[in-house]
């Protein structure tokens, strides 16, 4: 049962009251999970997309972004390379890149998993059912399939035509294999009002997922938004103490994007309610083409400054980078390690 209301909600967006909105939101991250923040180490390995999302400078059509994919081999070194620098989750991240067949994913998972004690995320996009079934089977411990926005009017605008509820289904299907499912929006896309701002929180809030990321738009020169405004920060900042208040469990980012527009307000975002970090940690050859939005990777850092500098960035707050692979806290649990996936499929 929720403490707060849409009447609440409403209110604290407006930002009429941000100090109590932010204490609030503290204070439930702080009896979660204390003062750890978890650190995941993104391997941004393929920024080839055959997608056309508004928003994203990866998109296909756009002819100006120096397009790569790492070999297996170079994923498997910077995997390598990030644990032994004490990252205990590895996340493949790539744009919707269907040149990396089944088996290849599959065997850079068990290779991953059984050569390092590390958790495995996969945000690779719009793949088949049967492939993350398999890739679950391979070991692999969690799925990011963000929505972006749940109005579906907005949804087919901004991500080219594309069908809102096969999205949704395919998000059910992952928590019902047995991942721990992470999904989000982009704060202040345009014509995202305060209605529709109030429908991502609950709409993201009803899927109970393990991981929520909200973090602001940026207009990258080269889409149809280039000459939009950013997200509003504060907005940003309200948003994830809000889904922090609804979601106690769940593990929520200060967003690269917040640190993009600003890097002290991806600093405040772990004092109200945010309690993960997800630096990246794409060899320095490559991360400058991750360009999502404009400002995604320092392109003169390498990965063992990224990881570093995340660290750093958490302790001056007084807070603890954890070394821990970071599960979400269900049934208000400090543990490290992860339920089963018959334990997990039990409570839905
Ligand atoms: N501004 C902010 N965030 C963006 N994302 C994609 N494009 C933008 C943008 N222009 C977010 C999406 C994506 C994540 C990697 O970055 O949520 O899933
Ligand atoms: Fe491709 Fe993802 Fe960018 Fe959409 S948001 S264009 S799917 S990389």
């Amino acid at each position: 049962m929720h403490t707060i209301n849409e009447q609440d909600i409403l209110t604290y967006l407006l930002g009429v009251n941000d100090a109590e909105l932010f204490e609030r939101a503290n204070d439930i991250k702080v009896q979660r999970f204390g003062d750890e923040i978890f650190l995941r180490a993104i391997i941004e390995f393929s920024n080839v997309c055959d997608k056309k999302c508004h928003y994203c400078g990866l998109r296909a059509p756009n002819g100006k972004t120096e397009r790569y994919r790492m070999t297996k081999e170079d994923i498997l070194d910077a995997a390598a390379l990030a644990t032994s620098e004490g990252a205990a989750t590895i996340v493949l991240q790539s744009g919707d890149d269907f040149s990396y067949s089944t088996e290849d994913i599959g065997s850079l998972i068990q290779e991953i998993k059984s050569s390092h004690d590390v958790a495995v995320t996969l945000s690779l996009g719009d793949r088949g059912l049967d492939e993350y079934a398999y890739w679950h089977d391979c070991g692999a411990d969690r799925c990011l399939l963000k929505l972006e926005v749940t109005n579906p009017r907005l949804y087919k605008r901004f991500r080219g035509g594309e069908d809102f509820s096969s999205r949704l289904h395919k998000i059910k299907f992952l928590q019902h294999l047995g991942y721990e499912v992470g999904s989000g929006v982009i704060v202040g896309l345009p014509d995202a009002d305060l209605i529709s701002t109030l429908r991502d929180i609950l709409f993201i809030t009803d899927l109970d997922l393990d991981m929520i990321a909200a973090g602001p738009f940026i207009p990258h020169p080269q889409t149809p938004l280039a000459d939009m405004e950013h997200g509003c920060i504060d907005l940003s900042h309200r948003m994830t103490a809000l889904l922090r208040i609804l979601n106690p469990h769940a593990n929520i980012p200060a967003t690269s994007a917040l640190g993009a527009l600003d890097s002290d307000s991806q600093k405040l975002g772990l004092l109200r309610g945010c309690n993960v970090l997800m630096p990246s940690m794409t060899p320095e050859r490559h991360r400058s083409d991750y360009t999502i939005y404009p400002g995604k990777n320092a392109s003169n850092i390498d990965i063992t400054d990224s990881l570093k500098l995340a660290k750093d960035m958490i302790s001056a707050l007084g807070l603890v980078p954890s070394s821990s692979k970071g599960f979400s806290r269900r049934n208000n649990v400090h543990e490290s390690t992860p339920r089963s996936a018959s334990g997990y499929s039990a409570r839905r």
